[in-house]
């Protein structure tokens, strides 16, 4: 009998090593690879990965006014050389994520995309290689439909937790969604003190409902499911067009010889009850409905926070060196 991780790979899944670690990517070889500010600050810990730091440092050191410009150069090219590092071992895509600082600030993100492509065109890499990573908020995915429409930039909408973000994701024709599954988990445990199962899960339910309106109206954005806490969620959503899984979880996978029926399919979606609503032209209406959702309006929230505090370290070792 094969092993649930194999069994998943099977039902149509793509399944993504969700860690910024060279060691481990290279261990599980997924399509596609991430990383940003806080993976990277992990990184940054070790030894092997000083070499990088020094070329970023190299590069900004001619260039901008004052440390705190010099540092913010330095930290896209940190992360263009990690991005570098994990395409020479994936034969797919590595995303890139914007400074969560700029996520209500639409043409900044734009720009900054723009910047971060053009450093990766620099070193020989193709934007064809590249998502830029970018929070849904209702500017993040206003940047996300420039990006893709005028630029064709692909791009990966994070700390997505509700359907009318992935509404609007849709119909700006983003190129990958990821919801995180987890953490949406976590605030419904929190808040209500409950347990659930694969099947109960909010996490699982939310991602279905995605998937299947995705499907029966034949948007073609990739509907990743990501931040998974237990195997139960992953097998939850077997069909899914990716999963981005944790080692950990990815070896428990391994370890379990579980039956993993696909649960998700496009046929099986066009039955589903979704009825077709629109949100990318009308503001007020999203801001409302996204507002009236507690846990997707804490957790973006949170999401950012914590996206931006670490990316704030990474600029503040930076800058030291420039002083
Ligand atoms: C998209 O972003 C999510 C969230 O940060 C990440 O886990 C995932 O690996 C990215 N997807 C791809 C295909 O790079
Ligand atoms: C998987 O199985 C191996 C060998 O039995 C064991 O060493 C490892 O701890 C297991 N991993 C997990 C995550 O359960």
């Amino acid at each position: 009998m094969s092993n649930s991780l194999e069994q998943l790979k099977a039902t149509g899944t793509v399944i993504v090593t969700d860690t910024g670690e060279f060691e481990s990517i290279a261990k599980y070889t997924p399509q596609d690879a991430t990383t940003n500010p806080s993976l990277i600050l992990a990184a940054t810990k070790k030894e092997e990965y000083q070499k990088l730091v020094d070329i970023a440092i190299e590069y900004a050191k001619d260039k901008g006014a004052s440390p705190k410009e010099k540092a913010s150069i330095a930290l896209d090219r940190l992360l263009v050389e990690f991005g570098k590092e994990i395409l020479n071992i994936v034969p797919g895509r590595v995303s890139t994520e914007v400074d969560a600082s700029l996520s209500f600030d639409k043409d900044a993100t734009v720009k900054k995309a723009l910047e971060i492509i053009e450093l990766y065109k620099s070193i020989g890499i193709s934007k064809d290689r590249v998502l830029i990573k970018i929070a849904s908020t209702w500017e993040g995915i206003q940047a996300a439909k420039e990006l893709e429409e005028k630029h064709e930039i692909h791009c990966n909408l994070t700390l997505l937790f509700s359907f009318v973000q992935a509404v609007a994701c849709a119909e700006a024709k983003v190129t990958l969604i990821s919801p995180f599954v987890g953490r949406i988990l976590d605030w419904y445990k929190a808040s209500t003190g409950q347990e659930y199962d694969g099947e109960s899960d909010p996490g699982v339910i939310s991602v279905r409902k995605i998937y299947n309106y995705y499907k029966k109206f034949g948007y073609n954005t990739i509907v990743m499911g990501a931040s998974f806490r237990n195997t139960g969620e992953i097998k939850a959503l077997a069909g899914c067009d990716y999963l981005t899984v944790a080692p950990k979880l990815l070896e428990e996978l391994i370890n379990l010889t579980d039956a993993v029926p696909q649960v998700l399919e496009s046929g099986k979606a066009k039955e589903s009850q979704e009825e077709k609503v629109s949100y990318i032209n009308d503001e007020a209406q999203f801001r409302f409905l996204f507002n009236e959702d507690a846990m997707a309006t804490e957790k973006l929230s949170q999401g950012i926070r914590s996206f931006a505090k670490d990316a704030q370290t990474l600029l503040g070792q930076l800058e030291a060196k420039f002083e």
